[in-house]
C-alpha cells in the first residue's frame, strides 16, 4: 500500500554542514547529499564552522566552497562576533540572515553581554532575519531586543515550557518572532542520555517528559512555526572523547520522524507541510521554484539504522526507532535529483537562494 504525500520544497533552516576546516566531520558534498536523501530541497547553513562566517573574507570562502559542492539549494548565515563585526553589516548581500549565539555551544561564537547584543540588533539591516541560539532566561533577554529594534527573529531549537511561555506572550504582543523546534527535543528526553551517552548530548540539552509534552501541545496550537533538524555532525571518535562535542545529525531522520507523528495521529499532513516547507519558506522570504517538490511515502515503515545514512559520521541518536515515511523522489526545478536510492545531481548544481539579496 502507498500513501504518497507531495511536499512543496522542504527547507531546513538550521543545519551545520561543516566542510572547510571541519571537513573531517562532514563535507558540503556529503551533507547536501544527506539533505536530498532526507527529502529536502534546500538547507540554510550556520556560521560556527571554522573559519567562522563573521567577515566578508570568510563569507566569500564559504560561498565559493559550498557553491562548488552543493547538490541541493542552499543559503548561509552571517555570524555575529564578540569582536564587534557590525561594520560588515551595511550592504551585506548573499546571506539568508544573521546568526547570534547567546549561550555557549559548539564553536567560538558567543555573545553574553546584552549591550553587545543590542549593537548587533541595531546594525543588522531591517527586514533580514536574525536567528538566535537562546536558552531559558536568555530568550526573555533577546525578546527585549526584538521589542526595541523590531527585527524579525527566529528562535532556534526551543525546548522548554519556560521558553514557550516567553514566546507565546511575545507572539500575543505582536512581536515579529518565529519558533523552531527539533525532532530530538520532540522524541527524546533527559532519560535517553543514560542509554545514548555522548550521542544524546547536544545544545540545548534533552529535557523532561513535561517539556516534550509542552512542545507537542505548542505544535498543535500552531505556536511552533518550524521543525528544524539542527543537523550538527560530529565523528564517533570525537563523541567518544573525554569531553565530547555537542550536536547530533538529523537531516535524514526529520521527515520520517514527522511521518511517524502523522501515522500516530499526533500531526496532520497539512501541519507537517507547514512545519517543514511553507512556514520556513515564508520566514526567509523564499518560494520554491516551479517543479520543486518531494514525494514522500507515508506508509513505508522502517527502523533507523546505523549504516543506512549518508551523513559522513554515519550515526543517529534515533537508531532503533521505527519511523514512517520514505523519501521516494526529490525534484528541483524540474530535474529529479534523488530517486529514493541515488543522488542524481552533480556537485555544484545547487544554487545560493540568496545570491544578490
Ligand atoms: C551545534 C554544532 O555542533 O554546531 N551543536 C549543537 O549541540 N546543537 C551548535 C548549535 O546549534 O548550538
Ligand atoms: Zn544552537
Ligand atoms: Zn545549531
Amino acid at each position: 500500500m502507498t500513501n504518497l504525500l507531495t511536499l512543496p520544497g522542504p527547507l531546513d533552516p538550521h543545519v551545520h554542514l561543516r566542510g572547510l576546516e571541519w571537513s573531517h566531520k562532514a563535507t558540503f558534498v556529503s551533507e547536501t547529499a544527506a539533505a536530498l536523501a532526507g527529502g529536502y530541497w534546500a538547507v540554510l547553513d550556520m556560521p560556527n564552522t571554522p573559519p567562522a562566517t563573521i567577515s566578508q573574507a570568510a563569507l566569500q570562502t564559504k560561498l565559493a566552497a559550498i557553491g562548488g559542492e552543493a547538490v541541493c539549494d542552499w543559503g548561509v548565515y552571517f555570524g555575529a562576533s564578540q569582536d564587534d563585526n557590525t561594520a560588515e553589516y551595511a550592504g551585506l548581500t548573499d546571506v539568508c540572515g544573521l546568526k547570534m549565539y547567546n549561550n555557549a555551544t559548539t564553536g567560538s561564537l558567543l555573545i553574553g553581554e546584552q549591550a553587545l547584543r543590542a549593537r548587533h540588533y541595531a546594525a543588522w539591516p531591517a527586514g533580514k532575519v536574525i536567528a538566535v541560539h537562546a536558552e531559558g532566561p536568555t530568550v526573555a533577554e533577546v525578546l527585549e531586543l526584538v521589542r526595541r529594534y523590531r527585527r524579525p527573529t527566529h528562535f532556534c531549537h526551543i525546548s522548554t515550557i519556560e521558553e514557550l511561555d516567553y514566546l507565546r506572550a511575545a507572539k500575543a504582543a505582536g512581536l515579529p518572532v518565529s519558533i523552531g523546534v527539533t525532532p530530538h527535543h520532540l522524541y527524546l528526553t533527559e532519560d535517553d542520555v543514560r542509554t545514548l551517552g555522548p550521542l544524546g548530548r547536544m545544545k540545548p540539552e534533552l529535557k523532561t517528559q513535561s517539556d516534550v509534552c509542552a512542545l507537542w501541545v505548542a505544535i498543535d496550537e500552531g505556536l511552533v512555526d518550524v521543525v528544524e533538524s539542527d543537523h550538527a555532525p560530529h565523528t564517533l571518535a570525537e563523541k567518544a572523547a573525554d569531553i565530547p562535542p555537542s550536536g547530533v545529525p538529523g537531516l535524514e531522520t526529520t521527515l520520517p520522524l514527522l511521518g511517524k507523528a502523522v501515522h500516530d495521529g499526533r500531526l496532520t499532513a497539512g501541519q507537517m507541510i507547514a512545519l517543514v516547507a511553507t512556514n520556513p519558506a515564508r520566514i526567509f522570504g523564499l518560494h520554491p521554484p516551479a517543479e520543486t517538490y518531494t514525494v514522500f511515502d507515508l506508509d513505508d515503515a522502517y527502523v533507523i539504522e546505523r549504516g543506512g545514512l549518508r551523513t559522513l559520521p554515519g550515526w543517529s541518536p534515533f537508531e532503533g526507532m521505527r519511523v514512517y515515511g520514505r523519501v521516494r523522489e526529490v525534484w528541483i526545478r524540474g530535474r529529479k535529483v534523488f530517486d529514493g536510492e541515488r543522488v542524481l545531481a552533480a556537485p555544484g548544481s545547487g544554487i545560493n537562494l540568496f545570491a544578490g539579496r
